[in-house]
């Protein structure tokens, strides 16, 4: 199995692990202000009304819920909530709090109006999940003492914080946990136009200069997600950089062409999804427990990555009996771009 399939079987595939350089790149190249963050009208003005509010009363903000696709500004708003509130932010991520004791520690030490940041919090486990409640809901934290028969319940007083949660899957979180959280956002794919601006914005940060139709190319490319934006731009830097040259629109062609991500920011899971679709399953709709098992491509990836940009895309849509791909789907198949020939190993594996 190469690597870039074990990756596909984990579901990262699209959004790989990034190198410790790249992930410091991805944390310089987020907005650190509420007013610098792109797209999602609402949501800013929401949080903004939430935060002033707040800061008005010299009070921490109602706990938070962000949740929506990965690579769509989750922490990035639960960084913000923290820097508009003058507030230090921690990071945890629930599936590595272990123990009700992990999580009483940090709580204990959140100061007034300290930003907890709680990643993937549908994987908290049942029982620190619990505690967590408590916590939230009254600002209390009810621990047992000691072991065995002398184990003693105490209850310590917590500052009041905030929680900020995110999660790509809403439905998977238990409703008590669901429920605590006093406002819920969620964050959807974003427009090109939206991405041209946050690729602008990370190539003013970086120091590149660009032409209007880089920018172009790389948003269409980017799936709708701010972190494929980046890293496209990232590559596009190197080979500009490489050849000493401005990123003009030719270079980011090149730069995509190099990385087999093809228009729509189609890549060789998504023709092999959809070619399998049209020569298997032409004559009526099928779901995605089907379309894995005929492509060899883990259901989740099918699901959470795959489907969700494809739709987006219009080339495939849900029916009551399953996907189909629609006419432009079909069209772009039989369109003079063939990319079925980068079918098989993925080529954005192993980031420098
Ligand atoms: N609205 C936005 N405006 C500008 N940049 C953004 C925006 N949303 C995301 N980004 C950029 O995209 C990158 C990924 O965002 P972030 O890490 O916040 O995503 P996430 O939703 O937390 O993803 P995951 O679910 O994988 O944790 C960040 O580096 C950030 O710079
Ligand atoms: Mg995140």
């Amino acid at each position: 199995m190469s690597n870039s399939s074990m990756s596909l079987a984990d579901g990262s595939a699209l959004v790989p692990t990034a190198s410790p350089a790249e992930a410091r790149v991805e944390i310089s190249l987020r907005p650190k202000a509420l007013a610098d963050f792109v797209g999602h009208d609402h949501i800013k003005g929401g949080l903004g009304l939430i935060i002033a509010a707040a800061r008005r009363r010299d009070e921490a903000t109602d706990h938070i819920l962000f949740h929506g696709p990965p690579g769509t500004g989750k922490t990035t708003l639960a960084a913000i909530i923290a820097a508009e509130m003058g507030a230090p932010m921690r990071e945890l991520s629930a599936p590595a709090v272990q123990k009700v004791g992990d999580l009483a520690a940090v709580l204990n030490s959140t100061p007034r109006k300290g930003v907890l940041f709680l990643d993937e919090v549908h994987r908290l486990k049942t029982e620190v999940a619990e505690t967590l409640y408590a916590a939230m809901e009254d600002y209390k934290l009810s621990i047992l003492t000691g072991k065995g028969e002398g184990a003693t319940p105490i209850t310590l007083p917590l500052e009041r914080f905030t929680l900020v949660g995110a999660t790509t899957e809403f439905g998977a979180l238990p409703a008590p946990l669901r429920d605590r959280f006093g406002q819920v956002f969620a964050l959807d794919l974003y427009t090109v136009e939206e991405l041209r601006r946050i690729i602008a914005a990370s190539a003013d940060r970086l120091g590149v200069l660009y032409d209007d139709d880089a920018l172009t190319v790389l948003a269409e490319r980017a799936r709708g997600t701010p972190r494929i934006a980046n890293r496209l731009l990232r590559r596009a830097r190197d080979l500009a950089e490489v050849r000493g040259v401005e990123l003009t629109g030719a270079v980011a062609h090149e730069v995509m062409d190099l990385l087999r991500v093809g228009p729509f920011g189609l890549e060789a899971y998504d023709l092999k999804y959809m070619h399998t679709m049209q020569r298997s399953y032409a004559e009526h709709p099928v779901g995605p427990q089907s379309m894995a098992a005929a492509t060899g491509i883990p259901v989740i990836t099918i699901t959470e990555q795959i489907e969700p940009w494809l739709m987006k895309a219009g080339l495939l849509r849900r029916t009551r009996r399953g996907r189909e791909l629609t006419e432009q789907g079909r069209a772009f198949l039989r369109g003079p771009i063939d990319l079925s020939a980068s079918v098989a190993p993925l080529a954005l594996e192993g980031e420098p």
